[in-house]
Parts: structure tokens; sequence; C-alpha cells
């Protein structure tokens, strides 16, 4: 395990008046038991922050999430943050990070730190009508046993409950850099779509039945999707095909 267990100095449930996590509202649980997801907790900032840092080794300084960004999204939107607990290890494993927006498709192309406000999610917009995805990390340690799949289902689940829109994001193509000299970041993306290539961020997402709306220059500074996003959408099934609820043309997307 990679350094994120708790120090000497580590901050526990007990500083929110808790006997333990188990007190905290489970929301859904792997099938060994061991994951649970929770809503993120203000003492949890540090583990978070290390799992911020474990998953984007690539990410500028300027763009990653410190515990003081964690602790501000939880002012902002508590709903909407949530962290997946290894009740064996006692540690954060996973964590997802979500604002509300209102999105205007035809114009979707902004940069990452924009979009959410220098990660202080103060863009927020309770008003709004989609969830936005800010992150989704899962520490090295903890990949492939689905914890991203439960942070999917959880923000699904969510879009769901507030009966939102959807859910957008923009995705990192993390394996780009790796055929960036010989295909224009177009011909990457269609050819992950028809699951010729595999991408070790868009792939996941595709098959959590994320969409892919279009491309992103200059989304962050990151040289493994050489700065590229791909902004993806996934609708509320709830709320049917935009044509048979009357949207006007403007909100469809
Ligand atoms: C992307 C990430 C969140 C996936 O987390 P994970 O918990 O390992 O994913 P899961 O175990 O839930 O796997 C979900 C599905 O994707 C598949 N998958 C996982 N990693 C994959 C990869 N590298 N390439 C292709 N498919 C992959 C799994 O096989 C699984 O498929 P299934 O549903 O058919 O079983 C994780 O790799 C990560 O944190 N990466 C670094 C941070 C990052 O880039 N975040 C995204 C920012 S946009």
């Amino acid at each position: 395990m990679n350094g994120v267990k708790p120090g000497p100095d580590h901050v526990g449930p007990e500083s929110a008046g808790l006997e333990s996590v188990a007190e905290l509202p489970r929301l859904a649980s792997s099938t060994n038991g061991r994951y649970w997801v929770l809503p993120s907790q203000v003492w949890m900032a540090d583990g978070l922050s290390a799992v911020q840092r474990a998953c984007f080794p690539d990410l500028s300084e300027a763009e990653l999430m410190g515990p003081e960004h964690f602790r501000a999204q939880l002012q902002i939107f508590p709903e909407g943050q949530f962290a997946v607990w290894d009740s064996l290890e006692g540690r954060v494993a996973a964590s997802s990070t979500d604002l509300i927006l209102d999105i205007d498709f035809a114009r979707y192309a902004h940069p990452y730190m924009e979009e959410v406000g220098d990660n202080t999610l103060s863009t927020h917009q309770p008003q709004g009508r989609w969830l936005y995805g800010a992150d989704i990390g899962v520490h090295p340690d903890y990949r492939g046993q689905g914890l991203s799949t439960l942070l999917y289902s959880a923000r699904q689940a969510l879009v769901r409950r507030l009966k939102l829109r959807g859910h957008a994001a923009g995705a990192m193509p993390k394996g780009y850099s790796r055929h960036a000299q010989v295909m224009p970041i177009e011909e990457y993306v269609h050819r992950v779509v028809l699951n010729e290539l595999q991408d070790p961020v868009l792939s996941v997402q595709l098959k959590r039945h994320y969409r892919v709306w279009g491309i992103i220059p200059d989304y962050l500074d990151d040289a493994s999707c050489c700065n590229y996003g791909v902004f993806i959408v996934w609708r509320n099934p709830d709320l049917g095909w935009p044509e048979k609820m009357g949207w006007p043309e403007q909100a469809r997307a």
C-alpha cells in the first residue's frame, strides 16, 4: 500500500462525533462487503487528497485537488461528493467529485479549471439541470475491483434522485499520448468508441454507458492526454427522449 494509511496525526470520524465510520449512511457496498460508498466527510480531506495525488501523476500541481479543495467542495455541494472506504484497511480507496451546472451543449469546450471554479466548485448552480463530473479517481492499489463502477452508479443514482437531465464530464483520454504521433485525437477517440483501441479512462466510461459529445482542446495541463478532454454524456433514462418531452430546441442536448 502506497503511503495513504492514516499517520499518527490522523483525523478520523471521532472528530465529527462518530464512534466509527460504520455509523455513516452507506450508499452502496461491493459484493464482498469490503468497500463502502459513503458521502465524503471533512475529516477525510487528507485521504481524499492522497488518492488524488496517486491518481493524477501527470497533472500540473495547480490543477490537483488538495485537502483545502475537498473541504470547500463539501461546503458547497455535500450531496455530490462520494468516497469509497476500505473497511478492512480503514482508508479512503477512491472518490468522486460533482457539481450541478446548466450546460450549453453548443459551447461545451471549456477548460477544466473554469468549469469547476478552480477546484472549489464555486461554479455550482443549485438550480442547474445537469450533474457535472469534476473528478473520479481510484487509488492504484485498488484498480480493477469495480470501485469506479460503484462510484458511477452512485452518481447516476444521484442524477435520478435529483431529477436532473443527466451526467456530463470532461474525460481525460489518458492513452492518447502513446498514439499522438500516428493519429489525430478525432481518430483516436473514434477508434476507442469502436472498441478497436482501449483507453484507460474513456473505455471505462463507455462501459458505464456514457457517450461522446465532442473533443475539448486545452482542457487541462496533462501530458498523458496531450491536454485534450473528451466531453461525455449519460442521460437520465427516467426522463425519456427529449423530443417526447416537448423540450425547447436549445434544451434538447
Ligand atoms: C479510470 C479509473 C477510475 C477506473 O477505475 P477502476 O475501479 O479500476 O475501474 P473498474 O474496476 O470499476 O472497471 C470498470 C470497467 O472498466 C474496465 N477497465 C478498467 N480499467 C480499464 C483499462 N485500463 N482499460 C480498459 N478497460 C478497463 C473493467 O474491466 C471494467 O469492465 P466491466 O464493467 O466489463 O467489468 C481508474 O483507472 C483511475 O482512477 N484512473 C486514474 C484517474 C483518472 O484518470 N480518472 C478519470 C479522470 S476523467
